[in-house]
Formats: C-alpha cells, structure tokens, sequence
C-alpha cells in the first residue's frame, strides 16, 4: 500500500481531552447538547455504515444511484488529472463510483476516525491498487489548507451523504466558504443533499423499525462510559428523532427514561425524567436554499441531478 496518513496538528483530531472537555461543557449548557462528530468512533462508524443498508434509510442508495447514473458526465465536467478530495469519507463506498469514472490523479480522503480511515484505505487501496492515496485524519472543518499533495490539476471535492445537513445553516456556509478556498479558482464541488419531502417519510428514515439508529445514537452513551468512567445505564435513555418542519431539519437527542443521576469524568449530572441531550441535526434543503448558500459562498451551481422522485440531489458547484 502505498497510501499514508498525515497526521495533522493533534488538536485538529478527536482526541480524549476534546472529547473529555467537549461533554463536560455540553452536559453543563443548557439546552444540553454534545456535538455530532463524537458519534463516529469505530463502533459509530460500523453502525453508521449499517443505517445506510436499512430499508428505511433511502438517502444512501438513492443518492448512490444518482452518482452511478450520472458519473460519466460527472467525469467529462472535471476533466482528465483531477485530485478527488472527500471531505468526511468515511467508508469510502461512494468515492469508488467517481474513482471508476474518472480515474484521478490522486484520491486524498479526509477523515476524523482514524481507525476507519486506516481500515477504508487499506480495502480501497487493494481494489485500486495503482491509485495514489493521500489520507488525511482530521476534522475538515478545523482545516485552513491542504497538506502539500502532488499534483498541480483540478481539486475536484466530494462531500456526500447529505452532512452538509448536519451542520448549522450558519456553519454549512462556511463550509461553502472554506471548500471554497481549499479548492482553489480552478476547483469544483461535488454535493449531495437531501431534499425537503414528506415529513413521514423523513421520520421513518431516522426512526427505522430495526433500531440501528437507536443503537447509533446511545453508542456516544457507551463511548462515555468507556473512555470518561461515566456511569450511563444504556437502558435508563432512549434515541429520539422528530422532523421540525418549521426549522426543516430532523432533531436528534437521547432522553432519560427517568430521574436520574450519572458520574461522568469525576462529575455529577441529574438527568429529570424526559430531559434531552442533543447529538444532531440533520437539515433538508431544497433547490432555490441550496442556489442562495452557493452564491454566498461564491460558488455557482454547474449542473445538478435527481432522482425521479425528486428525494435527493447531487450538485456540481464550480467558483462564481
Ligand atoms: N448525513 C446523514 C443524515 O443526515 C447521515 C447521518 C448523520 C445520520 N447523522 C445521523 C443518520 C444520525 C442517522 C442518524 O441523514
């Protein structure tokens, strides 16, 4: 293998004190609220990749059969030699579809879990064994340039999955604002996004029947109790998932069953009976949101595909 990963500055990955200051701080807040990333240790990972097989959970093959459809022309809009840049790849599924296609000068995936991102490289790197791999294990957010990658061509971003929904409005902006830079006037994104739809049809995808999600979500209770001596008691909350219409988002919590009190790194915390901590949310745009955050951010979009159903949108962003 002839991938690497570039370890860049320790305060930039997840690493104990983070997370260890982060929950203190986010169970002393009120509302109570910890932020997302700390979902995706390697169980959170393994899960995730299991809410994207559930029947319920349409964002993942639809989008996936957006890209198969449509990456040749993916391909033919960002021209021979370009350097693929994944922001959050995860597992890497979906980056192999445009890989196929298009065959770049360098794959460089940015990933916070450092343990998945060694474990997806190495599968990636078996099946595309000629491949340059550039890893970066960081939090793409935190990032102000890229590592030093050898190549000179297009930087051609990928962020899939519909995450920019799980950011802020505020902060998905600024993460326009930061691909933006990091791409460089010759650079292009390519976007995915789930799109406002039948709130029933949202809350079952969040809500599936077999409780992967659940699982997911009450995971970060396991991760606490394991790497800050908390004291959770994994039957005493539950996953809790509602579309906000108003808000257009899906909110994601886990809620205490009942009065109680819970030790986490040294300190006490009394949970009342229904009270919630927030993990996430997850936003759904629609085109004319998606056009007005693109102009923000000095971007235009290009081209932009659906499905029939008109469920799930890639976009092809190029600098305004
Ligand atoms: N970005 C995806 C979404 O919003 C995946 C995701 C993030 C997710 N966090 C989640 C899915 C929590 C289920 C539960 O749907």
């Amino acid at each position: 293998m002839n991938g690497f990963v570039l370890e860049l500055d320790r305060a930039q990955t997840a690493d104990l004190e983070d997370f260890r200051r982060a929950v203190l701080a986010g169970l002393s807040s009120r509302p109570r609220a910890i932020p997302a990333k700390f979902l995706y240790d390697a169980r959170g990972s393994a899960l995730f990749d299991k809410i994207c097989e559930l029947p319920e959970y349409y964002l993942t093959r639809v989008e996936t059969e957006i890209l198969r459809t449509h990456a040749g022309e993916i391909a033919e809009l960002a021209g021979a030699n370009s350097a693929l840049i994944e922001f959050g790849s995860g597992s890497s599924v979906k980056s192999r579809l445009l890989l196929d296609a298009m065959d770049p000068a360098v794959y460089a995936p940015i990933d916070i879990s450092r343990e998945h991102l060694d474990r997806s490289m190495a599968l990636l790197q078996r099946d595309y064994p000629s491949l340059a791999i550039e890893a970066i294990c960081a939090d793409y957010m935190a990032l102000d340039d890229l590592p030093k990658l050898p190549f000179s061509s297009r930087r051609l971003g990928f962020f899939p999955g519909s995450s920019i929904g799980n950011l802020e409005p505020d902060e998905a902006l600024a993460f326009f604002r930061k691909a933006r830079h990091l791409l460089g006037g010759e650079g292009a994104l390519i976007l995915g996004v789930d799109l406002k739809k039948d709130p029933e049809r949202l809350h079952a995808a969040y809500n599936d029947s077999a409780g992967v999600t659940a699982a997911f979500t009450l995971n970060l209770l396991r991760r606490m109790n394991r790497e800050l001596q908390a004291t959770f008691e994994l039957d005493a909350f539950a996953h809790e998932a509602f579309y906000n219409s108003a808000d257009g988002r899906i909110e994601i919590y886990f809620r205490s069953l009942r009065p109680q009190s819970v030790t986490v790194a040294s300190r006490n915390f009394t949970f009342a009976e229904g009270e919630r901590v927030h993990t996430e949310y997850s936003y759904k745009y629609d085109i004319p949101q998606l056009e007005a955050m693109s102009r923000q951010a000095s971007f235009r979009l290009r081209r932009i595909w659906t499905d029939p159903d008109r469920q799930f949108a890639v976009a092809y962003l190029i600098p305004a």
